[in-house]
């Protein structure tokens, strides 16, 4: 059995930073990551257009409480407002901390860090590095972790949370180089582990968003909260569905439709394409069902709207979003500088995932917390996106909290000592697991599977929702689940057995879909980017609450749980 003091599932931003500040909180603990790819792979490393900070830098009218009331609105008075407080008050101080790090922001002519327009922020203040700013912060806290001597165990498998009586003790974990289990036992397991983008069909996330962290949690029998509420981002490139970050219409880009109109002149037109994201995936998709899309030869009624740039010229475009510029040319052949690109919305990011308070700590239920469990990032769900993200706040979530429970874990373990863990059951349970998929004969490829269940949530649980439609997803899902116990791999090899990998995450995928069906279904309002047909409109009597929502194989549990509004009551959101 490996023992750390502390244990951090996943290496992207969240989970770096607060191992950063673990570490340097006292350099005689150990704390570990362990993450499936190399943390410099983790899906934060594609973060385009930046991380928001009322730095006041390019606008000296701004305030935290400006940035605040921005995000609540943006999340359609969903998010809870004590952590949306923290997020906003700390912002600028961890930029500072960044930038004292290493980390190459922009600049403006004085030298001071660059700050851009973003979709539903009333103030230019948000931080880039052109459009790669993740890959800007992520490289300098690897860096970080090395110097500090975090241990990485990178290319391992979780497979497990470890959860005895209401306390988190280790987990399961598997090296993918060579099959070999092992058992960690840790004061304290944190879960960074990202997205589950991969749910769906079309989506800017990496191969490894596949909701692993939810799921584990999940399966330990704690609930995931708000899981209804799933991000598509207005531009992803077609067909393709890869990010085009929104910073392209921070500098200036117009979204167009086959009769050359800036439709969101219609949908929001006070904010124009810089309207928050649900608002401008619905505009998108409404002007694609009403025929107004465009097809690959220009013709009306296609697929896709036209994000331009041409007007804003090729320096501009070559200096502030040179990344978008390339994915365009390298994937489907559009040279921006003279050519529209072809997007449509994309699956982006959770809003809702593993509850967490203000410390990162993991609730067990609205009221309770689970001993030695923390969770921050993507995956947690504190909740300062409520029902819609904005654009620029996922990095500042997962820098601020980050830090914020690392200095909690660092905290709490101080009087705790290794719990009392007996590994051979876990170890012998992983071991018959894996080899039980090695030896099934069973019927179906894993990636046909994954296929059909990616098409069925985006098709019944995409921008637009109604009961049947879900209802009809739900019943679908249960037929793949079936389909799903009986697949087989070719590879039986237990070196680098990727297929192996893969039929574990595609568990996941199938727990979280699952989750996010009856989540979706029990939520009967609109809000944010989720949007009931049937019920159109906002529900504040009735349901302004979060969703607590405890899986079983059975069936899917769904309590609730209140907002905290302590700054903004909830108003008409209009833009
Ligand atoms: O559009 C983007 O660059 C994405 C930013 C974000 O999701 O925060």
């Amino acid at each position: 059995m490996l023992d750390h003091d502390v244990i951090i599932v996943g290496g992207g931003l969240a989970g770096s930073r607060a191992a950063l500040e673990i570490a340097q909180s006292n350099p005689n603990l150990s704390v570990a990551i362990v993450a499936k790819t190399h943390p410099i792979r983790s899906h934060s490393v594609a973060a385009q257009g930046g991380m928001a900070a009322t730095l006041k830098n390019v606008d000296e009218t701004d305030t935290w409480e400006a940035h605040a009331f921005d995000t609540v609105k943006g999340s359609d008075y969903l998010a809870d407002q004590d952590a949306v407080e923290i997020l906003t008050r700390e912002a600028p101080d961890v930029v500072i901390d960044l930038e004292h790090m290493g980390v190459l922001f922009s600049r403006l002519p004085d030298g001071r860090i660059a700050q851009r327009a973003f979709g539903g922020h009333s103030h230019n203040r948000t931080c880039y590095a052109a459009d790669k700013t993740g890959h800007a912060i992520l490289h300098e806290l690897v860096n970080n972790l090395k110097r500090n001597g975090v241990k990485v165990y990178d290319e391992w498998y979780v497979m497990r949370l470890i959860l005895e009586e209401g306390q988190a003790k280790g987990l399961v974990m598997y090296r993918i180089l060579d099959g070999q289990i092992e058992i960690v036992r840790a004061k304290a397991v944190m879960f960074a582990t990202g997205g589950y983008g991969r749910a769906f069909n079309t989506t800017s996330n990496d191969y490894a968003s596949t909701g692993d962290g939810l799921a584990m949690t999940a399966i330990a029998g704690l609930p995931l909260e708000d899981m209804e509420f799933v991000q598509f981002h207005p531009t992803g490139l077609y067909p393709v569905g890869v990010l085009i970050s929104e910073a392209v219409r921070g500098e200036g880009a117009y979204l167009i439709n086959s009769e050359g109109d800036r439709f969101m002149a219609t949908y929001a037109p006070s904010r124009m394409e810089l309207a928050p994201r649900d608002i401008t995936s619905r505009a998108i998709t409404r002007e694609i069902r009403a025929g107004r899309g465009i097809h690959l030869d220009g013709r009306a009624g296609g697929p896709f709207v036209y994000l331009d740039l041409r007007h804003m010229g090729k320096e501009k475009i070559m200096s502030r979003v040179p990344f978008c510029w390339e994915e365009a040319h390298r994937l489907v052949g559009v040279d921006a500088v003279t050519q529209p690109m072809p997007v449509r919305p994309t699956i982006h990011y959770s809003m809702g995932g593993i509850p967490t308070n203000t410390d990162g700590q993991v609730r067990s239920s609205a009221e309770g917390l689970v001993e030695g469990f923390f969770a921050a990032g993507e995956a947690a769900c504190v909740s300062v996106h409520g029902a819609n993200r904005l654009g620029s706040n996922s990095l500042l979530e997962c820098v601020v909290y980050g830090r914020r429970t690392g200095r909690a874990i660092a905290q709490y373990i101080q009087n705790r000592k290794l719990p009392d863990l007996d590994e051979a059951p876990y170890r012998q349970q992983a071991q018959q697991q894996m080899q039980a998929l090695l030896d099934q004969p069973g019927q179906y490829r894993i990636a046909q599977i994954r296929q059909a269940f990616q098409d069925c949530m985006t098709d019944y649980c995409g921008v637009f929702r109604t009961e049947d439609l879900m209802r009809q997803g739900l019943d679908q899902l249960q037929t793949i689940r079936q389909q799903a116990q009986n697949i087989y791999l070719d590879d039986k090899a237990k070196n680098w057995n990727t297929e192996l990998i893969e039929a574990l995450e595609l568990q996941s995928l199938l727990i979280v879909g699952e989750v996010i069906l009856s989540s979706a279904i029990q939520r009967k309002e609109s809000r944010g980017a989720h949007c009931r047909e049937d019920y159109p409109d906002r529900d504040d009597t009735n349901c302004l609450q979060h969703t607590l929502a405890y899986y079983s194989p059975a069936e899917v549990d769904i309590r609730h749980m209140p907002v905290s509004i302590t700054l903004f009551q909830p108003q008409e959101r209009k833009y």
